[in-house]
């Protein structure tokens, strides 16, 4: 994917533009790095973004900085009063708004999911992971019921290996596939790249290989997935 299907597609023209949710109550399933990843790969082709920072820990809070050449607008400041609004007001004024949950299962989360066009669901290839991803799952359900709306969400695996698929992970892929559980193709491969992105506040493609192994591969990965997000969004866009 480059810029110009970034402007060619949903992005532009459009009065209601995606809030995407990242959403898993399990701690340190890779919500925050997956949003990060995903917003700032996005920005640098050119996207305006919005993240709404409401993991209590504020990793992705360095941002607003603004350190890097392409800025990703962050916003901190996140209660369950003022989700609703601020989202209503960003989706006005951002390409992509991000929001990336705490995790908790709280009012602002399903606030959050009530609003969202997509949520993605990080999660590690382990049992107790994918226990709580159905969880996750089950969380979004009871908002659809809730306000009588379709609400898309997709798995993504985090942390796997890019070059060994565990037996285990083959087992938890089957079994969400079995169950009719949708999923990104691409993961989000443990990288030390993807660490390096908050530690140096510089985006992928700001980071120099002398500073971080495998970069190469990181921006790979990060341009599959973003790529296949965006297929997604198109589709959704064009079904609606
Ligand atoms: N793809 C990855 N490659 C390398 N490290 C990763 C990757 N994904 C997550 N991590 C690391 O795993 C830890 C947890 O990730 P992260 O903070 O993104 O999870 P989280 O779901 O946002 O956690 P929390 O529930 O605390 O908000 C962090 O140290 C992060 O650097
Ligand atoms: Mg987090």
């Amino acid at each position: 994917m480059n810029m110009g299907s970034c402007q060619g597609s949903w992005f532009i023209g459009d009065h209601v533009m995606p809030i995407i949710s990242v959403a898993n109550p399990q701690g340190g399933a890779g919500k925050s790095t997956s949003t990060l990843v995903l917003a700032t790969t996005l920005a640098q082709q050119g996207a305006s973004v919005a993240i709404l920072e409401c993991d209590p820990n504020r990793p992705i809070m360095g941002w607003k900085a603004g350190q890097s050449n392409n800025t990703v607008f962050v916003d901190c400041e996140i209660t369950e009063s003022t989700i609703t609004a601020k989202l209503d007001a960003y989706r006005k004024r951002f390409q992509l708004v991000i929001v990336d949950l705490e995790s908790t299962a709280s009012r602002l989360m399903s606030r959050a999911l009530a609003r969202s066009q997509l949520v993605i669901i990080p999660v590690q290839a382990s049992p107790n992971d994918a226990e709580l991803a159905a969880r996750t799952i089950h969380l979004i359900q009871e908002e659809e019921a809730a306000f009588e709306k379709v609400i898309p969400y997709k798995i993504l695996f985090t942390r796997t290996s890019p070059v060994i698929q565990t037996r285990i992970e083959k087992a938890i892929i089957k079994q969400l596939a079995d169950a009719g559980v949708p999923r990104f193709q691409a993961h989000l491969n443990e990288r030390a790249a993807f660490k390096a992105i908050f530690y140096h506040q510089r985006d992928l493609a700001e980071l120099d290989d002398s500073e971080v192994n495998g970069l190469p591969a990181a921006r790979d990965n990060a341009l599959r997935l973003t790529s296949e997000l965006v297929d997604l969004l198109t589709r959704e866009k064009a079904a609606a």
